[in-house]
C-alpha cells in the first residue's frame, strides 16, 4: 500500500514531512516534490534502500543516482577535495536546479554511484524536499517515473507510475521548472555539462569561464561509445507514440503537416497560438519564445499524447540556447533523435 501524504506548504504540512522522514529512516521509499521534477527518494547511504529504488523504477543498475543535500555540511560528508569551482557554483546556484559531479568518499555506496568513483550532488530549493532531508539524511533520488517514461512533474504523474510500488508519495504542487536539473561534471580539467537544465550553460560560463557541453547532450551516442553520464545512453522520456521533430519555420511546418495523410493517431505538438493554422489535431507546449513555459509543459504533454493514443507526433523545434537547450535535449531523446530539417 502506498500512503498518499498531502504536503502543499512546509509549515502547514510538517506532519506529512515527519511521516515521510520516518519512512526514509526505516529504509523505505518516498516520492517527493522538487522544483525540477518529482524524485523517488531513499537514504542515499543505505545500500538496501537504494537497491529498492532501482527495483521500483525498473532502472538499469549502472545508471547512478543524484544525492540530495540540505546544507553545505552534508556536502563535505559525501566528497573530499572539493574544487573551488564547486564552491563558486554552490554559492551562486544552490539551493537550486544544479547537480554537481564530484569525487566521492567511501561512505557513498557503489550502488548509489552506479559503480563510479564520483557522486552527483544537488541541494534542491523546494522547501518540502529540503525540510525532509534536514529531518532525515542525504537522499538518493532519481526522477519518480518508471524508467523510460517521461519524468513526473505533478503528484498525479507519480501516483500513476508508482502507486503500489513505493511506501509513500508526498503530494505537493506541480514542479516549478518541469525538466530535470542541469548536471555539470567538475572532476575533469574543464567543467563539462552532461545534461542541460534550468540553470543554463550561459549562466555557468558567466561564473566559471570555459564550460564544455558533452557530445551526448545533442547527439546520439554510437553503441561503442562510453557515456560520461550513463543516463544519456538510454532512450528516456519516450511516450508510446513516435515523435518527429520538424526543425524549420512555422510556415514550413504547416505546409509539411497539412500534406500528411489524415490518419487518426497523428498529432502535432506546437507552440501556443499555432494550432489554428493546422489541419491535424494538435497540443501545445508553451509559447515559441518562452522556453521556461515549454520546459514546464513538455513532460505533461508527452504523457497526454499517450492518453490520447497518439501514434505519430510532429513537434515544433525549440530554440537550442538558454533553457531551450534543456527542452531540445529532452525532446530529441523522446524522438529517438529523429529530426527533419525544412
Ligand atoms: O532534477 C533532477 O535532477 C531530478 C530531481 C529528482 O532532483 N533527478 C533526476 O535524477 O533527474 P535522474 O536519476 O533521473 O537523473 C540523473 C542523471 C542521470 O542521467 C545519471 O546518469 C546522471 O545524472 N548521473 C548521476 N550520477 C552521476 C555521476 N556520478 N557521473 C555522471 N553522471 C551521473
Ligand atoms: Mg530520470
Amino acid at each position: 500500500m502506498t500512503k498518499l501524504l498531502s504536503a502543499l506548504d512546509k509549515n502547514q504540512d510538517i506532519k506529512a514531512i515527519i511521516t515521510a522522514a520516518e519512512i526514509i529512516k526505516a529504509g523505505g521509499l518516498v516520492a517527493i516534490p522538487t522544483e525540477t521534477v518529482y524524485g523517488l527518494a531513499a537514504n542515499a547511504l543505505d545500500e538496501n534502500a537504494v537497491k529498492n529504488i532501482f527495483i521500483a523504477k525498473g532502472r538499469p543498475s549502472d545508471n547512478p543516482l543524484i544525492v540530495h543535500i540540505s546544507d553545505m555540511e552534508m556536502l563535505y560528508t559525501l566528497s573530499d577535495n572539493i574544487p573551488k569551482t564547486a564552491e563558486l557554483l554552490a554559492e551562486k546556484f544552490w539551493p537550486g536546479a544544479l547537480t554537481i559531479i564530484l569525487w566521492k568518499k567511501p561512505i557513498v555506496p557503489d550502488i548509489t554511484s552506479g559503480g563510479l568513483p564520483t557522486v552527483a550532488v544537488r541541494m534542491p530549493s523546494h522547501e518540502i524536499a529540503r525540510e525532509l532531508i534536514r529531518r532525515s539524511m542525504p537522499l538518493a533520488a532519481p526522477s519518480a517515473n518508471i524508467s523510460g517514461s517521461p519524468s513526473p512533474t505533478t503528484a498525479e504523474h507519480c501516483i500513476k507510475d508508482l502507486a503500489g510500488r513505493v511506501d509513500a508519495i508526498l503530494c505537493s504542487d506541480d514542479c516549478k521548472y518541469g525538466v530535470e536539473s542541469t548536471v555539470i561534471d567538475l572532476t575533469g580539467e574543464i567543467p563539462r555539462v552532461l545534461r542541460p537544465g534550468a540553470i543554463t550553460v550561459e549562466e555557468l560560463r558567466a561564473v566559471l569561464g570555459t564550460v564544455e557541453i558533452d557530445d551526448a547532450v545533442l547527439n546520439k551516442l554510437s553503441d561503442n561509445m562510453i557515456a560520461s553520464s550513463p543516463g544519456m545512453k538510454y532512450k528516456h522520456y519516450s511516450p508510446k507514440a513516435k515523435i518527429i521533430i520538424i526543425d524549420g519555420s512555422l510556415e514550413k511546418f504547416v505546409e509539411y503537416t497539412n500534406k500528411l495523410p489524415n490518419e487518426n493517431g497523428i498529432y502535432c505538438l506546437v507552440f501556443e497560438g499555432e494550432g489554428g493554422r493546422l489541419q491535424k489535431k494538435s497540443l501545445t507546449y508553451g509559447k515559441e519564445n518562452d522556453a521556461y513555459k515549454q520546459a514546464h509543459e513538455l513532460f505533461s504533454r508527452l504523457r497526454e499524447l499517450d492518453e490520447k493514443n497518439a501514434t505519430k507526433v510532429y513537434a515544433r523545434c525549440p530554440k537550442k540556447d538558454g533553457v531551450g537547450l534543456a527542452v531540445y535535449n529532452r525532446l530529441i531523446r523522446a524522438a529517438g533523435f529523429e529530426v527533419i530539417t525544412l
